[in-house]
Parts: C-alpha cells; structure tokens; sequence
C-alpha cells in the first residue's frame, strides 16, 4: 500500500486547526511580501502555504508541464491542448461558490473567504481518466467535507450536484453549434461519498493556485473515481434528495454511469479498463500498467459500495 497512514505520521507533523491556520496566516503573508517585492507591479498570487497530508501517494509525480497541458476540458475544446491555449478566457476572480437546496445554512462563499477559512493540504493523488490513462497529482485543497459541515445538511440530502460556471462569452466550446456536451457541465456524488476524507475541493496544484485549464479557481477531485467526477471551475453546490443528472452519464449513459469508480473489472463498451498508460512515461513501447479497483484506495473506500453490484452501478 502506498499510503501513509495516518498512524505513521509522527506526532510533530500534527497541529491543532487553529495554530495551522495562524501559521498559514504568517506564511501566506511572508509568501506575499516576498513575491510583492520580487515582482513589482504584478498583481500575481502568492504561492499557497499547506500541509501535507497522510493520504498522499509517494507514488513519481507527473511533471507540471504534462498536468498542464494534457487536459479534458470541453468547454474550451476537445482536443487534450485546447484548453492550455484557451482557459485563459476564463474569468477566475471575482468568484461565489453558491450553495444551496436541502442545506440549513445555504451561502454563497466567495473564493478568497473559502480559502482563507479552510486548512488547506497537499494532497498527492494518483488520478485515472476514463480513456485509459493516469497521471499523479500534488494537488492542494480542502476536504469537501468542510464545507458540507458549514451548510448543515438536512436529514433529507441524500446526494450532492455540481455545477460548472456557464460563460458562453469565455467558454469557446458552448459557442459550438454541434456542443460535445449539454450545458453547464453537471456531476454529482452521494453524500458518503462527498463526506469521505479523500475528497477535495483543489483551489490549486503544484504548490501554486489552480491553472485555469485544471478547473480554477475551484475544482473537484476525487482520486478513486475516473477523472469526468471531478468537475471543473464549480460555481454551485447543491444538497438534493435524488440522484442528480451527471453530463457524461447523460450523454452516454451505456458508457459512463454515475458511479465511476475506477474498476479493472468493468469494461468499458469499447475498450478495457484492465490497464492504463502513465502519462510521461515514454514512448509508445513502454509497458501499460494494470488499473487498480478504486484506482488503489480500496483499502479506503471499498466499505461505501457494500453489497452494491459494481457491474450494474458502474
Ligand atoms: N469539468 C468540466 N467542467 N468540463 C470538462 O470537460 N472534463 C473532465 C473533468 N472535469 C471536464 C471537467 C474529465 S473527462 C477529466 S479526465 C478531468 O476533468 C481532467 O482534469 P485535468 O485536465 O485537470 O487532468
């Protein structure tokens, strides 16, 4: 098992919520007045100050180049370098995370305060997209949980909906007249699995905040699933009592289920998902790697799914 867990961490790396969030306070600050200095008349951010997490993989990390520029991203075009060259369209800042529905305390957060409020980690994940290959991610970003916690769910929330920012006017791809997808890109989980400590909201990776093509300013991630789980650039979140549209699943619901948890054992229609290619490992002789069953977090998530048939609830 590649995971640290939590009882190997030594007792030194532990520190009470309210003094990390003071030292990331006086780390951010320092961060800030450096980078103020170095770059005069730049608004740039500074970089982001987190902790590291025990649910990290030391697992080789895909460079920044390739987690930068071979991205799934429609909304600024099909191809994996499209969004590298158009996301910049995307208008990050200011930016409200709304949530709603069957919540106690519905709000609408902006990014900054979201941020400033939440201890945030690196968290090193392998990720498997659905079309057979896998990079490894240090991303950085908060437990959804978190933020679950600070709406109070009602005892009638069974599922949580995401919702992608709709900006026709900077998003090239819902310009189309023949659009991939419907509009705006739509994804949901259970509320186990939303609780679940491996799922982040990542405001940004390689220790800096997100890049647009990655989904900023705030994105889903959720490492046993295949990557069209973790929505891109959510402008809503919403509590709801039913199972919740997916676009994938909507689309093509014989290919992609609501599920998506990554399973060697379930083909997809037109291809195996027996193994994946890691991107950056070389040419095209270098050997697949087999997929893991829930991309290697088993031994974490398996209880949720219980007594379900994976093979019907793909
Ligand atoms: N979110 C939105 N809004 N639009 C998309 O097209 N693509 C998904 C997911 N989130 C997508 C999205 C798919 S198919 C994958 S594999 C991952 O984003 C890719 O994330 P990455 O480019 O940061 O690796």
């Amino acid at each position: 098992m590649l995971i640290r867990r939590p009882a190997d961490i030594p007792p030194s790396e532990i520190m009470s919520r309210e003094a990390y969030l003071n030292r990331r306070q006086l780390m951010a600050g320092a961060a800030g007045l450096a980078l103020a200095a170095s770059l005069p008349g730049t608004s740039q951010a500074a970089s982001l100050a987190t902790v590291k997490s025990s649910f990290s993989t030391d697992e080789k990390q895909t460079s920044l180049q390739d987690v930068t520029n071979y991205n799934n991203y429609y909304e600024f075009g099909v191809d994996k370098t499209a969004p590298a060259a158009h996301a910049h369209m995307l208008k990050t800042s200011p930016w409200t995370v709304k949530v709603d529905g069957l919540v106690g305390k519905p709000a609408e957060f902006a990014l900054e305060d979201l941020i400033s409020s939440s201890a945030l980690e690196e968290r090193i994940y392998r990720m498997r997209c659905v079309e057979g290959w896998s990079m490894v991610i240090p991303w950085d970003g908060f437990p959804l949980a978190d933020l679950i916690k600070r709406v109070e769910p009602l005892g009638s929330a069974k599922y949580v909906a995401f919702e992608t920012a709709y900006r026709p006017e900077e998003m090239p791809g819902l310009q189309s007249m023949f659009p991939v997808l419907e509009w705006p890109y739509v994804e949901g989980l259970r509320l186990d699995e939303a609780m679940h400590p491996l799922t982040i909201l990542a405001v940004g990776l390689y220790g800096d905040k997100l890049p647009n093509q990655n989904g900023a300013p705030i994105r889903l991630v959720v490492p046993w699933k295949y990557g069209f789980k973790g929505i891109k650039s959510i402008s809503r979140i919403s509590f709801v009592e039913k199972q919740p549209v997916t676009s994938w699943s909507r689309q093509a619901p014989d290919e992609y289920g609501f599920y998506a948890n990554v399973n060697p054992s379930v083909d997809h229609p037109r291809w195996s998902q027996g193994t994946e290619r890691r991107i950056g490992e070389g040419g095209l002789f270098v050997k697949r790697r087999p997929t893991l069953l829930f991309n290697g977090y088993a031994e974490q998530v398996a209880e949720l799914y219980s007594g379900m048939d994976l093979r019907k609830l793909y």
